[in-house]
């Protein structure tokens, strides 16, 4: 086997952990290269079900190293409740198999505060919808060159100095332009001493574990058109999380990463705000809705729901260079009479086949559907091609042949065992 990367190719929940879980048996370590706690990625062995936000989904194999990439923004406190879980559970959540690279961007208490300050003061139809995890403000950060990372752990004079600077800039529009309470350096860095006491147990250097690792899995979070450049700007999130970044992202070559897997949901979902061309507001959205439990994974926010959009696929397909697909809750779709794929979009009188790139032009696009036959049956136990309806198959057909890309996967229920 050789290291591979897989990616959400819609707008995320595509089914990235139960992938990753089901891979993770073959590989000697596992990382997350971008994103945070805003993923929630769901793993179900044995009936059993995990939610995972920030420890890599190949954690439940025991002795698998799990790593926490460079890209990766990371919420402390998250993270030990997150170790404290899976410890009480019986899983080895120890510093021997897991690390945090000490070049990984912290998420601090006033990184939350001002993600609820600055969407709560956007108008109703400016607003992201973020997780309200402290993603873009710590990104911001980092970006701003006066991020805490994970390294600074191990000084806490520097974590003091570095808080107390930061909190300058940031009370004054806590308090001068979102209405909201200044926060206390000492109080601040009172808070996180003791969980960075306890992370520092974690620190290292996770390009020589990668290096020194014969099969890595690259866990991708959030989804392609979530991506900060490539993405439904702005509506997205504020990292990059096309494949190119699994290498940035953790600190190795885009030369040691081999196979590509697009994670691709057989409809389409998205949470929060933003355009959304297959969106399906009736019958049709309230099928794909419960049949397939849309809720997230972290917020507990209903799923808006639609066909599956190949346009979509077509641009995730040019930007992170699949091997193969993973096509995943095929089993939802089963007691539809039709299923609508979207094959291409009507935009400015004409008929296009990626999405037009200015802001908020997907808002005013127009799918261009193909109708075809739906089956009825149950298909969770399948276990290979020949157990698929004629119709199921035929619609596996069609993604590959407009995609150009061949299926690598398919998954019929959450359990790790319902793919083939
Ligand atoms: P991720 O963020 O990409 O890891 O996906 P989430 O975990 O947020 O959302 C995927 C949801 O679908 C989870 O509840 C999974 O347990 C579930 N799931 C994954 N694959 C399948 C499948 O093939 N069929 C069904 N019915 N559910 C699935
Ligand atoms: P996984 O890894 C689905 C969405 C949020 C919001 C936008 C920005 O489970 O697929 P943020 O908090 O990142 O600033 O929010 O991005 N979003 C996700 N949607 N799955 C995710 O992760 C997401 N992570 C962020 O709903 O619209
Ligand atoms: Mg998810």
């Amino acid at each position: 086997m050789s290291n591979i990367v897989v990616f959400g190719s819609q707008w995320g929940d595509e089914g990235k952990g139960k992938i990753v879980d089901m891979l993770a048996e073959k590989a000697d370590a596992i990382v997350r290269f971008q994103g945070g706690n805003n993923a929630g990625h769901t793993l179900v062995v044995d009936g059993e079900q995990c939610i995972l936000h920030l420890i890599p989904s190949g954690v439940l194999h025991p002795g698998k190293k799990c790593l926490i990439g460079n890209g990766v923004v990371l919420d402390p406190f998250v993270f030990c409740e997150e170790l404290d879980k899976l410890a009480a559970k019986g899983v080895d959540v120890s510093p021997s198999r897991m690390m945090i690279s000490k070049k990984t961007h912290i998420i601090m208490p006033y990184h939350c505060r001002m993600d609820a300050a600055r969407e709560s003061a956007k108008s109703a139809d400016g607003k992201i919808g973020t997780t309200g995890r402290g993603i873009g403000p710590c990104y911001e950060d980092k970006m701003n060159r006066c991020g805490i990372r994970a390294g600074d752990f191990a000084d806490p004079d520097l974590l003091k100095a570095k808080i107390v600077k930061a909190l300058e800039e940031k009370n004054v529009l806590f308090t001068n332009l979102y209405s909201a309470e200044a926060m206390d350096p000492q109080a601040v860095f009172e808070q996180v001493l003791p969980v960075a006491e306890r992370l520092t147990a974690y620190l290292g250097d996770v390009s020589t574990a990668i290096q020194e690792s014969e099969t890595v899995l690259f866990e991708g979070a959030q989804g392609t058109h979530l991506d900060i450049d490539h993405g439904t700007y702005p509506f997205v999130t504020s990292s990059n999380t096309v494949t190119a970044n699994a290498a940035s992202g953790s600190g190795c070559s885009p030369r040691s990463l081999d196979r590509i897997i697009a994670i691709v949901k057989a409809y389409t979902t998205r949470v929060g705000s933003g355009p959304f061309p297959t969106e399906q507001t009736g019958a049709d959205g309230e099928y794909l809705q419960t049949q397939g439990h849309e809720f997230g994974a972290t917020t507990g926010r209903k799923r808006r729901c639609g066909w599956l959009d190949l346009v979509v696929l077509r641009e995730s397909a040019r930007l992170n260079g699949p091997t193969d697909l993973a096509i995943t809750k095929l089993d939802v779709l089963s007691g539809l009479k039709e299923i609508k794929l979207c094959t291409a979009y009507e935009y400015k009188g004409e008929t296009v086949k990626y999405p037009p790139q200015e802001q908020n032009a997907m808002a005013h696009v127009t799918p261009v559907y193909e109708t075809m036959p739906g089956w009825d049956e149950d298909i969770t136990q399948a276990r290979s091609w020949d157990e698929l309806p004629e119709a199921a198959v035929n619609y596996l057909r069609r993604i590959e042949e407009i995609t150009g890309v061949r299926i690598g996967y398919v998954s019929v229920g959450p359990d790790r065992v319902q793919t083939f």
